[in-house]
């Protein structure tokens, strides 16, 4: 059977690819983000977890906006970094694990999700770069299964529709037949607007209260639609979907660890661990 050994949502800044090509993780600008890893990795190794499912963002390498799936799941033998130029110049590819991407999909399906299946993807700074916050060897221990949100081109699923996609993965994982330690991943966030006049936008006290309502109030951002979470976030920062989906695969849950830091590149940062409770 397979376990959730916990969640990590974080930020996915592409800027923080470079900072990682060029060994700047001590300059000033960079250390107080990339200190905020060292507990996570501690507690990645410490857990042994041997698959990774992402809840994240595709950034225009598999869909752009003619053809945009609401909800994907990979199903591909391995997955390739094909970042558009700003991430890791070299990125050893990812396996995947398809046993667990068909059983995700045909679990989603009698659930009614649909979701758009993908045996050839490639994955962007969304999902490499947690693996390379996660681990700096970038010797990946792990498989990998991506579940791709649209936060890109309106209309995006609400709040309350990323939380059941994220119940409905967190069941299926807990029915695998199969033998695995899961660690569940969102990544995206937290309040950014990278164009427009409010370019720059970051509401530093809705993210804080937004890290800190997972732990003990977990559905609190249902509350708002998207247009309200835009509003208080920025456009981009609406990837904060992705943290509920991943939340809500775990019932009770308690916190690891958490970071806040403002600002990487036009972003504010996010990191928060948590396990199941009673672990
Ligand atoms: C930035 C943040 C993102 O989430 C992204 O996908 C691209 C750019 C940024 O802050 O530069
Ligand atoms: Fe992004």
């Amino acid at each position: 059977m397979a376990n959730i050994i916990g969640v990590i949502n974080t930020s996915h800044v592409p800027a923080i690819g470079g900072a990682i090509a060029r060994r700047a993780q001590q300059e000033p600008y960079w250390k107080p983000f990339f200190d905020g890893y060292v507990p996570v990795q501690k507690w990645v190794a410490q857990k042994r977890p041997d698959v990774v499912v992402t809840f994240y963002n595709d950034h225009g390498l598999n869909f752009f906006l003619d053809k945009m799936p609401t909800f994907a799941v990979g199903a591909a033998p391995e997955y390739a970094n094909a970042d558009e130029g700003w991430g890791i110049p070299t990125l050893p590819v990812l396996r995947g694990n398809q046993d667990l991407s068909w059983h995700l999909i045909e679990a989603l399906v009698d659930a009614e999700f649909d979701p758009v299946t993908c045996q050839e993807m490639v994955i962007d700074h969304g999902v490499s770069l947690p693996m390379a916050l996660f681990w700096p060897d970038q010797q990946w221990p792990v498989s990998l299964v991506p579940i791709c949100i649209n936060t890109v081109q309106h209309p995006l699923p609400s709040a309350t529709r990323c939380w059941k996609l994220g119940e409905a993965v967190g069941r299926a994982i807990a029915s695998f037949p199969g033998d695995a330690r899961v660690l569940v991943v969102g990544t995206g966030g937290l309040s950014h607007q990278l164009d427009g006049e409010r370019a720059g936008h970051i509401n530093r006290d809705f993210d804080l209260r937004f890290i800190e309502s997972l732990v003990s109030d977990p559905r609190w951002a249902t509350q708002y639609s998207n247009y309200e979470l835009v509003e208080k976030v920025g456009t981009q920062g609406i990837e904060l979907l992705m943290w509920l989906a991943a939340r809500a695969t775990l019932d009770e849950a308690r916190k690891v660890h958490s970071n806040y830091h403002i600002p990487i590149s036009n972003t504010a940062s996010g990191l928060l661990v948590l396990e199941p409770a009673g672990n």
